[in-house]
Order: structure tokens, then C-alpha cells, then sequence
């Protein structure tokens, strides 16, 4: 296994990227268990957030209560499938601060090319948990992360729902301090980029493009 990797182990997680993997689960379907999985994930990523405490009146008496504390976290979505694990975290996290990053894969020679980036500012103060549901290659995650540092960013994770051992091993060398947290380590890439078994394009499944 890996240092930085964990693979969130939970029934649900594992019954629903089922659903997600079967070829014949239509977008719709696709569209709300990927979101649902996002909320499950979403606990994970966030088990290490820091709690203050304020004073609050319950009906009954005067208690001092956990709270957040610190600057919102901010939610980076790699475009476009990033956007269907995205809606699922602001389900569970509603005042989260949201980033982009647009990257596209060159299908010939799998480098990553980025055309957009916006973020929201103070990334130095923010937990930054970029999302998208497939870690193939690793040269998308590897490119968004490095403008996220360059950006100001310092604590960094890297969210997914499917990994691959190699994309897991290049974005593991290039940022040894970026934790990744997975629904599932699959068995490896094919010869085009694609996780096996995988679930398919993720874009494609959760847009119903081809
Ligand atoms: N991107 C996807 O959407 N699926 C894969 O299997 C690999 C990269």
C-alpha cells in the first residue's frame, strides 16, 4: 500500500460504486450515487478539521459547543466530472468555498493541458480538497496541485473515487505531502488512460456524452 493513500472502507461506499461501475446504471442513476458517495467521502476528507468552541443556549440551558473554526475549506473541482463529486460535498458542506480548475487530457500522449484556473483568495488559511472521481495517469491531479501551491495553497488533499496504482505512485512522488483519499484502488490503466475496471469515461457517464 501506499503512505498517503486511503481507501475509504464503508458497505455503502462499496454497494453504491457498484451501481457506478455497472455499464447499464443510467446518468440520472450515475448522476445521484455519485453524489451521495461525495457525501460519504466528504466525512472522510474532513475528519481532521479543526472544532473551537461557542457559547450557545440550548432550550434548556447554557452550553460552550463545538464549532468550526478557521477559514471555510475550499473545494477545487478538476472540469468537468470533478463538478458530479463537487455537488455532493456542497450538499454536505453548503458554506465551502469553490475553485476550477479546467484541465483537458490530450488523448494521443495522456499530458495534461490546462485552460482554466480560478480559485478563491487566502488559500494559505484554507484546507484545499481537490476533487475529481478518476485518478488515472496522475498529470491532471500533478498539474492542479502544482498551481494550487504556486497559487498560496498549503494543505492540500486530493479527493477521488476510483485510483489507479500508477496515478497514485506519480501524484505520491510529485506531492508526498498531499494525502489521497479513494472509494477504491483498481488494478492499473490501460494502454489509453483508462482505469481497469474502472467505471468508464466519468465524464461521459455522469453528462451522458459520448
Ligand atoms: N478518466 C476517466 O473518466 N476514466 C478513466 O478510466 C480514466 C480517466
Amino acid at each position: 500500500m501506499y503512505a498517503n493513500l486511503t481507501v475509504v472502507d464503508h458497505p455503502l461506499i462499496q454497494h453504491k460504486l457498484t451501481i457506478l461501475r455497472d455499464k447499464n446504471t443510467s446518468t440520472a442513476q450515475f448522476r445521484q450515487v455519485l453524489r451521495e458517495v461525495a457525501v460519504i467521502l466528504g466525512c472522510e476528507v474532513t475528519k481532521d478539521l479543526t472544532l473551537g468552541k461557542i457559547d450557545i443556549e440550548t432550550p434548556l440551558e447554557k452550553i460552550s459547543a463545538p464549532y468550526l473554526e478557521g477559514k471555510k475549506l475550499c473545494f477545487v473541482s478538476i472540469l468537468r466530472a470533478g463538478n458530479g463529486l463537487l455537488d455532493g460535498l456542497l450538499d454536505l458542506i453548503p458554506s465551502a468555498r469553490v475553485g476550477h480548475v479546467g484541465i483537458q487530457r490530450d488523448h494521443e500522449t495522456l499530458e495534461a493541458h490546462r485552460y482554466y484556473f480560478k480559485t478563491p483568495d487566502k488559500l494559505d488559511e484554507r484546507l484545499v480538497i481537490v476533487v475529481d472521481p478518476m485518478l488515472a495517469t496522475g498529470n491532471t491531479a500533478i498539474d492542479a496541485v502544482n498551481e494550487l501551491k504556486k497559487a498560496g495553497a498549503i494543505k492540500i488533499k486530493f479527493l477521488c473515487l476510483v485510483a489507479a496504482p500508477e496515478g497514485v505512485e506519480k501524484l505520491s512522488k510529485a506531492h508526498p505531502d498531499v494525502p489521497i483519499i479513494t472509494a477504491a484502488l483498481d488494478r492499473k490503466l490501460n494502454d489509453v488512460g483508462y482505469i481497469l475496471p474502472g467505471l468508464g469515461d466519468a465524464g461521459d457517464r455522469i453528462y451522458g456524452t459520448k
